[in-house]
């Protein structure tokens, strides 16, 4: 493992300890969320948490958990009788993560369905490396965004209007990203970063086209960045 995933995996780790038997988890999509998963489970089998149900952000986070053994369900098969599904925790990686505790999330492809899940988690922690943290949102990396096959050229066009740049997003290979939901996904790059990811938020919910973007604002309860230094929990409300 380099650096980078050494301190993935600690975050990963630290974020166990919030987990408690009989919860019902939300499980993130990446490589950090990947690991977290692969925590759980060995916490599992090893019988230290027992009776999870878990909600899965991809088919990528299923496929793992599945394997391992890991009870998946539905947001509907959670539901109580005439009350919307509720998590007690979501716990997932990030691209960007800005003081207020705001998120870039989606380079890994899964922005949608984790948005969806997330939404409906009393706790959403988020687990990340120091090198996410970013003074403002798009600081150094694009915002991914959802889009629809149908007329692919005309919603790049209008993203490139809103952001300094907009083009598909691609697979090493050349081939387009198609999301576990069969969508594209464009990338937009805003020269030294977000000032107001609120109104762009709204701008770009707004406008059809565009399924789902990948800001993920007032989401987080907690963060954990897992650092040279060691770990370090940012708050909301916290600083
Ligand atoms: C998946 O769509 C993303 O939102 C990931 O959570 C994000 O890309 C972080 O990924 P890593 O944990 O692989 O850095």
């Amino acid at each position: 493992m380099d650096d980078q995933q050494n301190l993935k995996a600690e975050a990963a780790a630290f974020a166990l300890q919030y987990v408690r038997s009989g919860m019902r988890l939300g499980l993130g999509s990446g490589s950090t969320s990947a690991i977290f998963v692969d925590l759980l489970a060995e916490k599992l089998r090893r019988g230290e948490l027992e009776n999870i149900q878990a909600v899965a952000t991809s088919q990528g986070t299923a496929a793992r958990a599945e394997r391992q053994g890991i009870p998946l369900r539905s947001l509907a098969e959670l539901r109580q009788p005439g009350q919307p599904a509720r998590l007690d925790l979501a716990v997932d990686g990030a691209d960007e993560v800005d003081p207020h505790l705001n998120l870039i999330k989606g380079l890994g492809h899964a922005l949608l369905r984790e948005k969806i899940i997330e939404l409906h988690a009393e706790q959403f922690i988020v687990i990340v490396d120091e090198s996410k943290l970013a003074p403002r949102l798009c600081s150094r990396v694009p915002l991914p965004v959802d889009i629809l096959r149908f007329e692919v050229e005309s919603h790049l066009d209008w993203l490139g209007t809103v952001a300094d740049r907009a083009e598909l997003y691609r697979l090493a290979d050349g081939s387009p990203v198609v999301t576990d939901d069969g969508h594209y996904m464009a990338l937009c790059w805003f020269e030294g970063g977000l000032v107001n990811p609120h109104a762009l938020a709204e701008r770009l919910s707004a406008r059809a086209g565009i399924i789902e973007h990948g800001l993920f604002l007032d989401m987080a309860s907690k963060v954990v960045v897992a650092g040279q230094a060691g770990v370090q929990i940012l708050e909301k409300n916290h600083g």
